[in-house]
C-alpha cells in the first residue's frame, strides 16, 4: 500500500510508523488517521513483528487534529459520522506493544494519540498540551480522561482549562513519559527498546500489557485477581518453562512464542 501521510518501515521485528505531514506539523487529518489504522492492522497481523514504534518529526509528533479540515463541521455531521472515533481508537485496540517516540509538539489529538500508546519516550524538546480550549473546543480523543488518570486532576485541569504546555522534564516528573532521550537518538532508542520487547515471548508480553491496561478499567481487587490468573496461566506456556530453565542454567532463553 502506498502511504501519503505516514512512512511505514520495519526494523528487524519492529514496525516503525512515522507521521509525515511536515507542512502541517503532522496535523491528524482523516487520510492520515486512515493510513495509520491500516499500518497498525498490517503490523498486528504480521507474525514477524513483535512491537511497534509511532513517531513524528523533530519539530512535531503531531500538532493535533487538523483544524482546517474540521473547522466548518456541523454538530450533526460530527455526531452522525462519530467524528474522532474510527481509526483514532485503533491504537487502543492493538494487542502488540506500541511505543510513542515524541519530539517537538504533541498537542491536542497529538498528545491524545501519544497517550493511547503503551508508553511514551520523549525527546528533550518535547512539548505536550491540550490547547483545544484556546480554539473554542475541548479535547475529543480522550485528553480529559487519559491525561487526568496519568498526571492527576490539578495538572490535567490546568492544561485543559488554559492550554498550558508541559515540557519533557515536567512530563517525566508527572509520569506522562517513561523517560527523556536525546532528540538525535530518540527513534533509535525507541526502536532498540521495541526490539528488546520483541525478542521476548510474545504471548507473555501481551499478557503483561493486558494486565497493566486492566489497572485502568477495574478495581484493585479485581485487577490483582486478573493479574494472578494470568500469572498462573503463564505456567501453561513453553516459554515460561524455557525462561526459567534458562535462568537456572545461566544461559539466554530461546523463546518460541508458545
Ligand atoms: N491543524 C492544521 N494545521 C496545523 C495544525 C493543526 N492542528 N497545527 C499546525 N498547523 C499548520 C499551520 O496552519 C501552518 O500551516 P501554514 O504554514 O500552511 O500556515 C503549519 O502547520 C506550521 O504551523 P505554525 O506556522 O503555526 O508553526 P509555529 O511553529 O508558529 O507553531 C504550533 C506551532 C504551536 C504547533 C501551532 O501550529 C499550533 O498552535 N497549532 C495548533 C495546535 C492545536 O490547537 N491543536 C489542537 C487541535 S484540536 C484537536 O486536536 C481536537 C482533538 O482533541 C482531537
Amino acid at each position: 500500500m502506498a502511504y501519503k501521510n505516514i512512512i511505514v518501515e520495519t526494523r528487524s521485528r519492529v514496525g516503525l510508523i512515522t507521521l509525515n505531514r511536515p507542512k502541517a506539523m503532522n496535523a491528524l487529518n482523516a487520510a492520515l488517521i486512515d493510513e495509520l489504522a491500516q499500518a497498525l492492522d498490517g503490523f498486528e497481523s504480521d507474525a514477524a513483528i513483535g512491537a511497534i514504534v509511532l513517531t513524528g518529526s523533530e519539530k512535531a509528533f503531531a500538532a493535533g487534529a487538523d483544524i482546517l479540515e474540521m473547522k466548518d463541521n456541523t454538530y450533526a455531521e460530527n455526531y452522525l459520522n462519530n467524528f474522532i472515533t474510527d481509526g483514532w481508537e485503533r491504537i487502543t485496540t492493538c494487542r502488540k506493544p506500541v511505543i510513542a517516540a515524541v519530539a517537538g509538539y504533541a498537542l491536542g489529538g497529538g498528545c491524545e494519540v501519544a497517550m493511547m500508546c503503551d508508553f511514551i519516550l520523549a525527546a528533550e524538546n518535547a512539548k505536550f498540551g491540550q490547547p483545544e480550549v484556546t480554539i473554542g473546543t475541548i479535547p475529543g480523543a480522550g485528553g480529559t480522561q487519559r491525561l487526568t488518570r496519568v498526571v492527576g486532576k490539578s495538572k490535567a485541569m490546568e492544561m485543559c482549562l488554559s492550554g498550558r504546555m508541559m515540557d519533557a522534564e515536567e512530563a517525566e516528573r508527572s509520569g506522562l513519559v517513561s523517560r527523556i532521550v536525546d532528540v538525535d537518538s530518540l527513534v533509535e532508542e525507541a526502536v532498540k527498546t521495541a526490539e528488546a520487547i520483541a525478542k521476548l515471548s510474545q504471548p507473555i508480553v501481551l499478557m503483561a500489557k493486558e494486565a497493566v491496561n486492566n489497572a485502568y478499567e477495574t478495581t484493585l481487587t479485581q485487577g490483582v485477581h486478573f493479574e494472578r490468573r494470568l500469572f498462573h496461566a503463564t505456567f501453561s506456556t513453553e516459554d515460561q518453562k524455557e525462561g526459567m530453565a534458562a535462568f537456572a542454567e545461566k544461559r539466554q532463553p530461546a523463546f518460541k512464542n508458545r
